[in-house]
């Protein structure tokens, strides 16, 4: 199979295409590398060194040669996207190339209109290209459970749910209500593929994605492979910047009472379920949803494990809350179905608690860099000012 991955330098991305090399599909990978620039801008680096982009493809190509390649551009350029898409004509997209952080988003107007046109309209693009040039392809988009919103009152369904009102029943899409400039680019994303899907007959899975944590997968284990790991307060997702936190004595920063809760699950899971949905496509002109995490906690449990943990390796881990920079609820039911990547065969590839000391070992060689950095852990980006 020849999978097209717009984001292919990224986090997600990097490790996806390892795997998918490995297992013996053709990669081509599209990327503007502004994930390296907007972590620059906030004063930080990856924690794990990683190489550029030209490096890496020397490595990938000894190993596995024509099979992979690579197009440095922008998804806001239409020609530059119609262009790869009609040449590599791909079998399925994995379309992983947005903004991704919620506070950078919320920065100021400047980074919100940024986020809302770089994700809203690469999205809208790659639809376009996809109808003119290879509609049968199967679109795999990377959206957030943020979308629904994490207090919405009732349990969280995968996409749909059947409503009655005034005496009739409708099976409807749940109501999205989001909590940040960036999580509404999702949602804004989510309806568009939903129309394009219908409109143009395309094929897409769009998953609602918990948060990502871990530092490896079994391909981005030697040091020329890593993928990057980040840990400013922007770029460095909760339990990913905790560890990083723990490895350097820095006391782990929960807002307010930290009883958020979010669904979470590795990386190396979130390639698995990735890897489980291009195995097994939607039909023609059908728009699925799935809800991609594999369990639930609130920030508080989830410092407390990293604590135990850090502790046990002789770490002295602290938990602080700071006051919480965010509109969100610290106190809230949550329940949301992940039922549909079971089915397909989804099993974790180990317990949490497991992956959180593997994370820590792995991050403990690069403590200096870490500890170099230690002021973009705190930056304070407020919600409303
Ligand atoms: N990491 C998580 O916890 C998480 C959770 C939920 C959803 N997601 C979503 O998964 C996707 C991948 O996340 P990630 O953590 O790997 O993010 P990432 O920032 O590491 O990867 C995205 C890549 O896309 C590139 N990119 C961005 N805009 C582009 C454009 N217009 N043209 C070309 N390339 C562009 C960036 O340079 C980056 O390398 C994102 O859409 C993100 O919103 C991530």
């Amino acid at each position: 199979m020849k999978i097209l991955i717009p984001g292919m330098d990224g986090y997600i991305g990097w490790a996806l295409a390892l795997k998918q090399l490995k297992i013996g599909n053709q990669v081509c990978g599209i990327d503007n590398f502004s994930r390296r620039r907007n972590v620059e801008e906030m004063g930080s680096y990856s924690a794990l060194p990683i190489l550029e982009m030209k490096e890496r493809l020397k490595f990938l190509r000894e190993t596995f040669g024509e099979k992979v390649s690579f197009f440095q551009g922008d998804l806001l350029d239409v020609d530059f996207t119609n262009d790869i898409v009609s040449k590599v004509k791909p079998d399925v997209i994995v379309h992983l190339a947005e903004q991704p952080s919620a506070p950078y988003s919320m920065i100021d107007q400047e980074h919100n209109i940024y986020t809302q046109k770089n994700n809203v309209i690469g999205t809208l693009n790659l639809l376009h290209s996809v109808q003119k040039h290879v509609p049968k392809a199967h679109l795999i988009k990377l959206g957030t459970m943020g979308e629904y919103g994490y207090d919405p009152g009732l349990d969280i369904p995968e996409g749909f749910f059947e409503v009655e009102f005034r005496g009739k029943k409708a099976t409807v899409p749940f109501p999205k209500i989001a909590g940040s400039w960036y999580h509404w680019t999702k949602v804004h994303d989510s309806n568009n593929i939903m129309f394009a899907c219908k409109l143009w007959n395309l094929k897409s899975t769009d998953i609602m994605q918990g948060i990502v944590y871990g530092t490896k997968t079994e391909q981005t284990i030697d040091e020329n492979y890593h993928t990057r790991f980040d840990f400013d307060e922007a770029f460095g997702t909760s339990m990913n910047r905790f560890c990083a936190q723990a490895v350097i004595g820095y006391p782990l920063t929960i807002h307010g009472s930290g009883g958020q809760t979010r669904g979470f699950l590795a990386l190396s899971d979130s390639i698995q379920c990735i890897s489980l949905l291009i195995d097994n496509p939607p039909d023609d002109g059908e728009y699925r949803v799935v809800n991609q995490f594999d369990e639930q906690y609130s920030v508080l449990e989830i410092a407390k494990k990293i604590q135990n943990i850090g502790n046990q390796k002789g770490l002295n881990v602290e938990i602080k809350s700071k006051e919480n920079p965010r509109l969100e609820s610290e106190k809230h039911y949550y329940n949301a179905d992940h039922e549909k990547l079971k089915n397909l065969g989804f099993k974790r590839t180990r317990e949490i608690d497991d992956e959180i000391g593997i994370m820590i070992e792995h991050l403990l060689p690069y403590k200096d860099r870490i500890e170099e950095r230690k002021e973009v852990i705190v930056k304070n980006i407020k919600w409303q000012k």
